[in-house]
């Protein structure tokens, strides 16, 4: 008894072996995905910066967040649609236009990108104060814009691309994409349907002379839909953009990567839709909220000067890593390459790392560790999974013993394995990667503690076989959990 007792054992814990590394195989690098979004269409509006802004480290969360989304989506058989809602319609650019005929130059702005624009803009608020004429000049101007007037549109036109040639920059270390960069304005001409369907359904009512809609059923505020001067909000644009895609991509989830400041906006809005006679707006309308980035214990504010810059944390980063490298393995190929997707990683890591509704502070010391809860260690840990499978190679073949994975280190990884798809709906279900960071890093502590109590390269060919199964798969494994979040997993370090 007690011998059959020991060999059950092995048996069920060398079969549990088998099943699993068999269908992790099955697909490689594609283990835990599905077909399950077949036909789904879901609208990812991320990242959604505004023209004549410079993109600074809180703008990181909507875009890591919705890029990480957009692939979880992806990987599960969807339809995604990446759009950057441009914060592009507002007063303001008329008055950045005003000051550029009267103080700006063409090649100043090329030259300076969005920092000169917001250079004009101080200016123009500075001139203001002395003339307060300025500031019907700049109305006047955004006037044209909405006009369509020529020159008003060309000079603002030119300011979006140059913001976007700024962003476009940041979006290219990111590893980030969009599929339509259509703003605010794009839906300037798209809010009357709106307007008259709420006006139609007895939505509107009228407050100190502006439109809005009643929401104190819901124990909300009203949401503003015209201003008394008849012009529309961000709320009415949003409105009038949740429409065009349901009509255009036929959506079955739209969701808004936005920070938690938005949370009413976003709440009136999809009230009013539902309002209209839209019930799909309460389960396919979701605003992905997260918290605030803080740098080394510090708040970001503009007003104080503290502002970090999106590209330059990533260089800081990316020159970091170098030094670790340059250090850690003098004799690495293609270092820059590596440190590259070490920085990079690290920052993105470091986002995703907790739940998305907590506030993060980024510290240097901790997110560039290679040990501990870093992007470095997971990269770490697959580098080191890729350099044990590369001493394999060219050795005799054999099949593998399955029952050599029957220790307890072998089956926590295995368990952690199976249970990886899951993982990936849980992520999707509710709209947050840091399921999948955190998966991940426990995929990679197991793997080391695995490594530290077993050798890998083992004079017992079966033995030795079933070991690298098992390291291939993990490494897979990483490798997706990796990509999931957006994060490069280089083969050496
Ligand atoms: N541009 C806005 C901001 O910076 C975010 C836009 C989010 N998307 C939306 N559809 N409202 O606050």
């Amino acid at each position: 008894q007690p011998v059959n007792g020991y060999l059950n054992f092995f048996l069920n814990r060398g079969n549990f072996a088998k099943d699993t590394l068999q269908k992790v195989m099955a697909a490689p690098e594609r283990w835990g995905s599905g077909n399950e979004g077949e036909g789904k269409t879901v609208v990812l509006d991320y990242s959604s910066i505004n023209i004549a802004k410079r993109f600074h480290i809180g703008h990181l969360s909507t875009t890591m967040i919705g890029n990480s989304l957009c692939r979880i989506y992806g990987f599960l058989g969807w339809h995604t649609v990446s759009v950057n809602h441009l914060g592009d319609w507002g007063t303001q650019f008329g008055k950045m236009i005003c000051a550029y005929k009267k103080w700006g130059d063409k090649e100043e702005v090329e030259k300076g990108g969005v920092d000169a624009m917001t250079a004009l803009y101080v200016r123009f608020h500075e001139e203001a104060e002395k003339n307060p004429e300025l500031e019907n000049e700049g109305r006047a101007w955004f006037k044209k814009i909405e006009d369509g007037d020529p020159e008003a549109l060309e000079i603002f036109n030119w300011f979006k691309d140059v913001t976007l040639k700024d962003a476009s920059r940041v979006y290219k270390k990111l590893g980030v994409q969009f599929d339509y960069y259509t703003g605010e304005s794009f839906y300037h001409d798209k809010t009357d349907r709106v307007v008259s369907e709420l006006k139609e359904k007895g939505l509107l009512t009228e407050s100190d002379g502006a439109q809005v809609v009643d929401l104190s059923d819901d124990n909300m505020p009203p949401c503003l839909i015209l201003k008394s001067d008849g012009t529309t909000i961000y709320a009415t644009r949003d409105l009038a953009a949740i429409f065009y895609r349901k009509d255009t991509f036929h959506f079955d989830k739209c969701l808004y990567v936005v920070a938690y400041q938005q949370d009413l906006h976003f709440r009136q809005v999809f009230r009013v839709v539902e309002k209209m006679g839209y019930p799909w707006a309460k389960d396919q309308l979701v605003h992905v909220a997260f918290g605030m980035v803080s740098y080394e214990g510090q708040s970001l504010s503009t007003r104080k000067g503290h502002v970090l810059y999106l590209d330059e944390l990533l260089d800081r980063a990316v020159e970091k890593a170098l030094a670790i490298i340059e250090e850690k393995s003098p004799n690495l190929e293609n270092k820059e390459e590596v440190a590259r997707q070490v920085g990079v990683g690290a920052v993105i890591y470091a986002d995703l790392q907790n739940g998305r509704i907590k506030d993060i502070d980024f510290s240097w010391d901790r997110v560039l560790s290679f040990d501990g809860e870093t992007g470095p260690y997971v990269q770490y840990t697959h580098a080191r999974c890729c350099s044990a499978l590369r001493k394999a190679e060219g050795l005799e073949p054999a099949e593998p013993d399955y029952s050599a994975l029957s220790d307890d280190y072998a089956q926590e990884l295995l368990r952690q394995l199976s249970r990886f798809p899951e993982t990936v709906r849980e992520a999707a279900n509710r709209y947050e990667p840091s399921i999948i960071t955190r998966a991940v890093t426990e995929l990679c502590k197991a793997y080391n503690k695995f490594y530290y109590e077993n050798r890998i390269i083992v004079d017992e060919a079966p033995v030795r076989e079933a070991r690298i199964r098992l390291t291939k798969a993990v490494k897979d494994t990483i490798k997706t959990g990796l990509y999931l979040i957006g994060i490069e997993a280089p083969e050496r370090m």
